[in-house]
């Protein structure tokens, strides 16, 4: 039996559109391996059935079944360094050879190293770590410290994020898709409160033409919002969230500075999940020193493995290192030396290749470009983005500002017919994701194709 089909952070996989896409654009032997796959995996919503099968990934591109190149706008955020970078092949095979395994009561080098390496690079006081294997459990450790430091159970966090898919992770989300029907009940003392999101901001407030925030009106209503909550409950341990959002959509002006003050006021730590943001997608090497906001403790994961190995890590200030009784991560792979030798090595691929610094100046190149292609097309309603986290938000009319997902939909399938992938948010926002090596010849041949998606309508 199929469900509704939910809006949510990614392009859902039963939609007629994909039906049509499909039937033109897979060959025989696709048709045999995505069938082989829908036999013997379960069904859910935003994976499988699966779209089409790949064969290969290098660099910034995937390759299908049939032999068509991809650029990958999307690789779930783990293809920071791009796929397969060589370095970080042999530092992995090395590593296998010195040290295959730790059981995680055994220090071993590799790991103390990495944990000692986030310290350096995290902002502020940020300092002692602990990893998990995925991004969803990082998070839950991260609640479970807060709780332990603040002697309080509940946490705030905001409408339409994800922070994964365990029990926790799903109560801390605000999207029905990951937080509704099988995944209720929800952890209880998790309260939320409606995000910043200037171009549709729940709060009712509207941006100007130049998608500028109207701060002297709303006078950052959904910051208020959070001061509001905390000092109605009185008692929340964190605060939760993604400091620039994966929509995508960027905090306006002064936001974070002030929910770091009513934490303070309230006694509520500040946790910022920078699982897709992280290690320099957004042009710095974590979202938040855009905003000059030091969390108390920052989550990260995806492209921390360099795309090839799962780990993710939680990284705190170190005076809240006082749960030494308690087993927040008692993880089999917490101290697993292969895996913090591909986080150790990817960081390092990403400060001796410059990416950031790249993310940051091929990322500004798109967006001058995406701005260029609103004034030409009437169905761009917004684009918006920092660094390498872009987003293009397609309406029906400026007016009305109502989400074209029809037209999202017919450009996400005709970009793939051109040789560009990358997945739509809230079924409207065609959000551009690529690694931080992509060069910006890459980048304006895939903003060309888009332009002629675009152009070519539904
Ligand atoms: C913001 C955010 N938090 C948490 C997660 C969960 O990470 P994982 O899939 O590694 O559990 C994701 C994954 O997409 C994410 O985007």
């Amino acid at each position: 039996m199929s469900g509704p089909v939910h809006q949510s952070e990614s392009d859902t996989n039963l939609t007629g559109r994909r039906a049509e896409w499909q039937a033109r654009a897979l060959d025989a032997e696709t048709r045999a391996q995505l069938a082989e796959d829908e036999r013997h995996f379960l069904r859910q919503s935003v994976s499988t059935p699966c779209l089409n099968a790949i064969a290969k990934a290098e660099g910034i591109f995937i390759e299908d079944v049939a032999g068509r190149r991809y650029m990958d706008f999307h690789g779930n955020n783990v293809h920071h360094i791009g796929y397969g970078h060589p370095r970080l092949k042999k530092a992995i095979a090395d590593e296998m050879d010195r040290l295959p395994f730790a059981p995680r009561r055994y220090a071993n080098t590799t790991s103390t190293a990495l944990a000692k390496k986030l310290g350096e690079i995290a902002p502020g006081r940020l300092s002692k770590a602990l990893f998990t294997t995925g991004g969803s459990d990082a998070i839950e450790v991260a609640v479970k410290l807060a709780r332990t430091a603040t002697g309080r159970h509940k946490t705030l966090s905001f409408w339409d994020a994800f922070h994964g898919a365990g029990t926790g992770a799903s109560a801390l989300s605000g999207e029905m898709l990951f937080r509704s029907g099988p995944a209720a009940p929800m952890v209880a003392g998790a309260g939320h409160v409606a995000p910043f999101a200037c171009y549709r901001c729940a709060y009712g407030y509207q941006t100007d033409a130049s998608g500028a925030p109207p701060l002297e009106t709303c006078r950052l209503t959904c910051a208020r919002m959070v001061d509001y909550v905390l000092a109605r409950e009185g008692d929340v341990a964190c605060v939760v969230a993604e400091p620039a959002r994966a929509v995508p959509f960027v905090p306006p002006p002064g936001f974070w500075r002030s929910v770091r003050e009513a934490c303070n006021r309230h006694g509520a730590l500040l946790i910022f999940d920078e699982i897709p943001t992280g290690l320099g997608k957004t042009g710095a090497m974590f979202a938040c020193q855009h905003d000059g906001v030091e969390p108390d403790i920052l989550v990260m994961g995806k492209a921390l493995g360099g795309g090839i190995l799962p780990i993710a890590a939680v990284i705190a200030r170190a005076d809240l290192d006082v749960g030494g009784d308690w087993a927040f991560g008692h993880y089999t792979h917490e101290k697993n030396p292969v895996t913090a030798r591909a986080a150790l090595t990817t960081i390092e691929i990403i400060e001796d290749e410059e990416l950031v610094e790249n993310a940051a100046r091929v990322g500004a190149y798109a967006l001058e470009r995406m701005a260029a292609m609103q004034a030409r097309h009437p169905s761009i309603g917004d684009v918006r983005g920092r660094g390498l986290l872009l987003g293009l938000d397609l309406v029906t009319d400026r007016d009305s500002r109502t989400p074209d997902n029809d037209l999202a939909e017919a450009v996400l399938y005709r970009a793939l017919d051109a040789g560009l992938s990358f997945k739509t948010t809230m079924g409207n926002v065609l959000t551009l994701t690529p690694p931080l090596t992509v060069t910006e010849a890459q980048m304006g041949a895939a903003l060309d194709i888009l332009d002629a998606a675009i152009t070519a309508g539904r």
